[in-house]
């Protein structure tokens, strides 16, 4: 039983999509969660850069006492977890894009994939889409200059809708039935995902399934708070306080800190 909490971390406000999914799973236990808005987006930046950024947001939820850290972070996954994991003395969960599922569920055997360029360019995505893309037609988009709308609170606006339907069309047009979102950031893309691609496109990110291994890694290694009085989660900000309180509807309470 242990009442540390767990340490999440993203780029920016994206993986508070998996935070939603962790309380949900888990509601007792706390949490530290780092948005490093000022470094946003990791996308476009070297693997050398992501790693170091990673390094600085583990640092500081250990230091903050955390037991286990979700990379909430496709970007930060694919180029730095491997590091991590060798690194420290804690367990990580990283966030990989849901290539398989959606590959062994295809119909029409074409898929989309929808993620940042450090993340389609990372080995680790590679390695694991080679696996699965044997007999499916995967149609890979760089969504590039979704993360920076996003962290400026547009997620749905005009601007946003001009940019997926320029990413979303070659998708359209080779009759994909799934797409997979490989950002944390994208599920608050949903309402205009909806509105723009066919009826028969089934939407996937991985959230949920991160929020299972969380469970199943603390279970194993005895790290579950078997406590079960309210949890308590610290949401941390090195940019603006209020787009992120906005997306967490004003639930908990977020604050700013230089890191
Ligand atoms: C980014 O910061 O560019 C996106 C983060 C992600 O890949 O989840």
């Amino acid at each position: 039983m242990s009442t540390q909490p767990i340490g999440i971390f993203d780029s920016g406000i994206g993986g508070t999509s998996v935070f939603k999914e962790i309380e949900a799973l888990l509601p007792f236990e706390n949490t530290i969660y780092l948005a490093d808005s000022a470094n946003a987006p990791y996308g476009n930046k070297s693997a050398e850069e992501i790693l170091n950024l990673s390094i600085k947001n583990t640092e500081l939820l250990i230091s903050r006492n955390c037991k286990l850290i979700v990379v909430a972070c496709n970007t930060a996954t694919t180029n730095a977890i491997k590091t991590l994991r060798t690194s420290y003395n804690v367990p990580f969960i990283g966030i990989e894009p849901a290539i398989k599922p959606a590959s062994l569920n295809s119909k029409t055997k074409a898929v989309g994939i929808l993620a940042t360029k450090g993340t389609l360019t990372s080995q680790l995505f590679h390695e694991t889409t080679n696996v699965y893309k044997k007999d499916v037609h995967v149609i890979e988009q760089i969504g590039d200059g979704i993360v920076p709308l996003i962290e400026a609170g547009k997620a749905t606006s005009s601007e946003m809708k001009d940019l997926l339907k320029v990413y979303l069309k070659p998708m359209i047009d080779a009759n994909i039935d799934y797409l997979v979102l490989g950002c944390t950031h994208y599920p608050y893309l949903m309402p205009l995902l909806l509105e723009l691609l066919p009826h028969n496109v089934k939407i996937i990110d991985s959230g949920e399934a991160v929020a299972r291994q969380t469970k199943a890694v603390l279970e194993q290694q005895h790290l579950l708070n078997t406590h079960t009085t309210k949890a308590t989660h610290q949401f941390y900000t090195n940019a603006t306080v209020e787009i992120i309180q906005t997306l967490l509807n004003e639930k908990y309470p977020v604050d700013y800190l230089k890191f």
